[in-house]
């Protein structure tokens, strides 16, 4: 798991608004997780969630008295429904029952939530719901036409997920954790530079075998290449991630496929190259492998004989891509993982690879760790992306990599 930043809902706005179900007790977690996270939040609840958990446990974790009539005058105007969705950087409603589907899908205004969602302005305040009902309500095809009308009308529909309900049967309806709704609002709210765009990532070690148990590898922990992998689809990218052996998870609408060897990573990556705007070489590929890999675990016969390895070298991936024809290339990206002069090895491997941009860092202190510092090298010279969460530094990258991309292939000119 790619930890969040600290801070990363820092002066950001959240209304969050619970309708009636057995989920609304994750919503005091998600809350929580919001607060911890920077956000400021203001909760709204329907007659209905009030059944479910109160008032005041939400007021006690989100540090502000909750709204739940429409005829609640504390707003200086009497319009609650006007002034908190003017205030909010989003609206999150978690759980989104089957009921309050159809409203929102309807343009009903019967209860404070439904109208503050009505009289939000969707230009510029989100609307996400969270669906949280027994598996044959959310199969059922009014609940499926409703959800429909509410995605063509511009709303995020986050999950539901599979698994156990409370209803004690098993399938779709259960409403995201507590932890993915707070990552998808945090998604939802990064700028999409790279919005239709199609961004391959190869991350971690490689792993070559000696024999069937025995293999060479490298400390490389795979976190910097799933920052970035996450980063990029936050920034509404199309992102096929390609992995060595890590035990991370994949970050959430991202494709994933994993490799051991460089020489899989290899036959992974060329055919998808070309239908890739962007390419990110961040894996620690391994220079060489074994010559020849025995078919049966090499024995110890006791007379104290080493085995001698001979290695060959493995094919250089960002090198094989950075060097397909122009129409099928896409922007290429390398990493320099230095113990010394950090920005003179990447100015070297820059030019030596062909690629217009290659991202240094110092490997002994970054592998491993959640945190990174970067110095980007390109043609103008170099530019420091200063210490910070890898996701944080991710984030930025993908900034500074959307700067500096040509027009999509065959765009508008
Ligand atoms: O040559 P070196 O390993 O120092 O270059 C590092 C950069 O090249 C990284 O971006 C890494 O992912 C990529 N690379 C590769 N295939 C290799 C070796 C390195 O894609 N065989």
């Amino acid at each position: 798991m790619i930890e969040a930043t600290a801070g990363e809902l820092m002066h950001r706005h959240i209304v969050v608004g619970l309708s009636g179900g057995v989920a609304c007790y994750k919503t005091a977690e998600f809350v929580r997780e919001l607060v911890k996270a920077g956000a400021g939040v203001q909760v709204v609840m329907t007659d209905a969630a009030c059944q479910f958990v109160t008032p005041l446990t939400m007021q006690a974790l989100s540090g502000r008295a909750v709204f739940a009539s429409q005829w609640d005058v504390r707003q200086p105007n009497a319009m609650a429904h006007i002034e908190l969705s003017r205030a909010a950087d989003a609206i999150v409603v978690a759980p989104a029952s089957a009921d309050f589907i159809a409203q929102l899908a309807q343009g009903r205004g019967g209860e404070l939530l439904a109208l503050l969602c009505l009289a939000r302005p969707a230009e510029r305040v989100p609307l996400l719901v969270a669906p949280a009902m027994n598996r044959e309500m959310w199969a059922h095809p009014a609940t499926q036409r409703n959800v429909a009308q509410i995605r063509a009308d511009g709303v995020t529909v986050l999950g539901p997920a599979a698994g156990d309900q409370a209803c004690g049967e098993v399938g779709d309806g259960r409403m995201l954790e507590p932890d993915e709704l707070r990552d998808e609002l945090v998604a939802c709210l990064q700028p999409k530079h790279l919005a239709g765009r199609r961004v391959l990532i190869t991350a971690g070690p490689t792993f070559e075998a000696i024999d069937p148990v025995r293999g060479i590898t490298n400390r490389s922990s795979g976190k910097m290449g799933f920052a970035i992998a996450r980063a990029a689809a936050e920034a509404g990218a199309d992102v096929t991630l390609v992995a060595g052996p890590v035990h991370l998870a994949t970050p959430r609408g991202v494709a994933r496929i994993d490799v051991q060897s460089a020489e899989q990573m290899l036959a992974a990556v060329l055919p998808l190259a070309p239908a890739h705007d962007v390419f990110v070489a961040t894996a620690a590929v391994a220079d060489w492998r074994p010559a020849h890999r025995a078919g049966q675990k090499i024995k110890k016969d006791g007379s104290g004989a080493v085995p001698t390895l001979a290695f060959v070298e493995n094919p250089d991936i960002l090198a094989s891509v950075a060097h397909l024809p122009q129409a099928e290339r896409p922007w290429c990206v390398g990493f320099a993982a230095e113990t010394h002069d950090v920005v003179r090895h990447a100015r070297e491997k820059r030019i030596r690879k062909g690629v217009p941009l290659v991202v240094a860092n110092h490997g002994p202190s970054t592998f491993g760790r959640d945190d990174n510092a970067l110095v980007l090298v390109d043609a103008d010279g170099e530019r420091e992306l200063p210490h910070g969460s890898k996701l944080a530094l991710a984030r930025a990258l993908v900034a500074e990599i959307a700067a500096r991309l040509p027009r999509p292939r065959g765009g508008a000119a």
